[in-house]
């Protein structure tokens, strides 16, 4: 035993076995529990406050229960403390510091061990499942997890509803007791759901009446289902639901077998949470020993105008063909095609002129007539341009000016086509010289019974992930399982979508609201970096489509300011390049902003509210600040205290006009330019529904002459 484990003050009656640990820096404990049934039950309690109350812990097999009978044979604990630094990243170097238990029992009646192993960080805990090998388990079938999440109060809550096919909701904020989905919104603009009852989706944030900020989910979901809570309303307990395959199992299962970490963050600083990296540390490190391909980027794309409606992915209006047997060449163009080799290359043109690496373009593949709700297995191939896009030509063109095209592969979530074609796909992809490739599964899953989130689709997604890093190809998948954490073993796998992007405010009329990006850091981004698609100059879909209601729900400024608080290597700019042709003073932040970071700093964070987040440009001397609001005007505060000391920078300030609001004057915004040092402190005025966006760099003697100091 060493320092760090205790044995509990006290036992209570009815138990066995109670043995504690502390995180390192002391503020949390964990104790773990066996009664005298042989029910393990966990706790956890921050600076003396119950953060979960004893819960429960097991599994049900489909021969037995794992939940009691249950004996303790081996404790084991060890403090770790190490550091690592991640291909790409927030930071650039992770500390990795835990104090970690790991407690093996034997059920007599079936002689089937069970290890449970904990990892207390500073700012949470995770643990997990273990099966060793063993004589009386090897395969085996999983039908449920009962793992209890027992809150101790009616916490403030952040959730979207549990579904085993989509996490394209917008964010609910209620009482933890009043988790119960709104039956007017019915979100029918998500292409597929399938919500459960009385469950929602993780990363859940919580935050409690004593302030405490309360994140569950999970890290390194590997071979497995995705974990969905249940919430019981009255006790206030939840518990995890595993999503089910077409037969109602959860998972297929072999010894040796660990299961994915299930995670609690907490602290009294929403901050913390912010800067969690716990549920990296949980993720196994990359094996891959090249890293030199993998490349952070941002991209423009032939995108925009499908999502608004003018353009479109397919080539015709027909309907009802066949990959097989149809005559491209002789079909009808429908005359809004987006993806020709004419303006492919006029985003290769922008592209180039002002420093943006990569062009997506979607839609340049045969089979987007019919691509859509048909459940239709061969629906792509993705090998074969439409007659209008001249594939070698283009990619001739693009490297001439050294820019990359990004491949696309939408599945239409028909993933056995995809699984059977997608070796070729990736052969033509590194013969054509393309290097990353965004993926897509906007449609019901085939296998037909599979989800999205279920244990068969889970293991495509890190397949895909395996194969492309086979093929040195970088990845972003959209529709995918939310994410765990696995960018650390997959490093090629920049981003995910898997939440409610930039483009539902394209497609439909409640869009995302004012709040939704100061929401998504503290759910959907804590397992890792989202394509959140930011950069929409022109706001308004009406410009397009008179009278349209729909609507972009910030400001302009605040759509830079996402390039900073929504994190991911591989950011989009993603409007219409004529958009930005017409703000190019404005366009200069993306142009500027990294995408890959030495250094953040959360300013100042509350869920629901606002974000204010610096960073330090990768190997470069260069701070970008982005300060974010909901429907409230607010005043950011950004003191400068970071800049090394002694030296002036020159910053552009990217702001709300005083007249900006998201609804009515969207995107008026000003540009200022100041130096300033490590003594200024940035008042930032954020309009409702604004934002604020500032790049930092070192000032030249001619600037220090020319520019006001602040
Ligand atoms: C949904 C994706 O999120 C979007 O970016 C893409 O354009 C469409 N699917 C079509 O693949
Ligand atoms: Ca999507």
């Amino acid at each position: 035993m060493n320092r760090f484990m205790l044995a509990c003050l006290l036992l209570f009656y009815g138990e066995s076995f109670c043995q504690s640990i502390l995180s390192p820096d002391k503020r949390l404990a964990l104790s773990l529990r066996m009664s005298t049934q042989g029910e393990p039950t966990y706790q956890l309690v921050f600076n003396k406050k119950t953060v979960v109350k004893p819960g429960l812990l097991g599994l049900e097999l489909k021969d037995h229960q794992l939940l009691s009978g249950f004996s303790i044979i081996k404790v084991d604990s060890s403090l770790v403390d190490d550091s690592w630094n991640p291909v790409w990243g927030e930071v650039k170097t992770i500390r990795n510091h835990y104090h970690e238990l790991s407690v093996t029992m034997l059920q007599k009646e079936t002689a089937r061990t069970l290890r449970l192993r904990f990892r207390l960080f500073n700012d949470g805990l995770g643990f997990r499942y273990e099966f060793p090998s063993q004589p009386k388990l090897n395969h085996f079938v999983v039908t449920n997890e009962k793992t209890e999440f027992n809150m101790v109060g009616d916490h403030k809550t952040f959730w979207i509803p549990g579904d085993y096919d989509t996490n394209e909701y917008s964010y609910y904020l209620t009482k933890l007791s009043e988790t119960i989905p709104d039956k007017a919104k019915t979100f029918d603009e998500i292409a597929v759901k399938f919500p459960i009852a009385n469950t929602v989706q993780t990363p859940l944030m919580m935050k409690s009446s004593e302030g405490l900020y309360i994140n569950i989910h999970e890290a390194a979901l590997i071979n497995y289902p995705a974990m969905m809570l249940e919430v019981n309303r009255t006790t206030l307990g939840l518990t995890s639901h595993l999503v089910s395959d077409g037969v109602g199992n959860k998972a297929y299962l072999q010894t040796p077998f660990n299961t994915p970490w299930r995670t609690i963050l907490v602290s009294d600083k929403a901050a913390d949470i912010l800067a969690s990296k716990t549920i990296l540390n949980l993720n196994e490190p990359s094996t891959i020993e090249d890293v030199s391909w993998i490349q952070p980027m941002k991209f423009v794309g032939v995108w925009w105008q499908m999502q608004l409606g003018t353009g479109t992915w397919s080539y015709a209006d027909s309907s009802n063909l066949t990959l097989r047997n149809t005559d491209w060449q002789k079909l009808k163009p429908n005359g809004r095609h987006a993806a020709t080799t004419e303006n492919t290359k006029r985003y290769i043109d922008f592209a180039a002129a002002h420093g943006i690496q990569g062009v997506l373009v979607e839609g340049w593949n045969i089979g987007w007539e019919d691509w859509f709700g048909q459940w239709k297995e061969e629906v792509f191939d993705f090998i074969t341009p439409y007659p209008d896009y001249d594939l070698k030509e283009l990619q001739r063109y693009a490297s001439s000016k050294g820019v990359k095209l990004i491949m696309h592969h939408e599945t239409s979530g028909s993933v056995t086509n995809y699984e059977r074609r997608m070796d070729e796909a990736f052969q033509f992809m590194k013969v054509n010289g393309y290097d990353a490739v965004k993926t897509g599964y906007v449609g019901r899953i085939i296998p037909r019974g599979e989800h999205h989130d279920s244990q068969w689709t889970i293991n495509h997604f890190n397949r895909v992930a395996e194969k492309t890093a086979h093929f040195k190809i970088m990845l972003d998948a959209h529709e995918p399982v939310r994410p765990t954490g696995l960018h650390r073993t997959y490093p090629n796998w920049l981003a995910s979508e898997a939440a409610r992007g930039n483009e539902f405010n394209a497609f439909s009329s409640a869009g995302n609201p004012p709040e939704h990006e100061t929401i998504l850091p503290f759910t959907r981004l804590l397992g890792g970096p989202m394509d959140y698609t930011p950069g929409i100059f022109e706001t308004r879909v009406s410009h397009y489509k008179p009278g349209s209601p729909n609507r972009v729900h910030t400001t302009l400024a605040k759509q830079l300011a996402l390039y900073v608080t929504i994190f991911s290597p591989v950011q989009m700019a993603a409007d219409l390049i004529e958009n930005y042709e017409k703000h190019l003073d404005a366009f200069q932040f993306i142009q500027d902003v990294a995408v890959d970071w030495d250094d953040t700093k959360i300013l100042e964070a509350e869920p629901g509210d606002y974000i204010t987040e610096a960073r330090k440009a990768k190997g470069k001397e260069e701070w970008f600040i982005g300060a974010i609001t909901d429907e409230n005007a607010r005043t950011a505060t950004a003191s400068l205290n970071f800049l090394e000391a002694g030296k002036n920078y020159v910053a552009t300030l990217y702001l709300d006009s005083d007249k900006a609001h998201w609804k009515d004057n969207p995107m008026e915004y000003q540009i200022q330019r100041f130096i300033v040092s490590n003594k200024t402190s940035l008042k930032l005025k954020l309009a409702p529904g604004g934002g604020a966006a500032v790049s930092i760099r070192l000032a030249s003697s001619e600037e220090m002459k020319k520019i006001r100091k602040l």
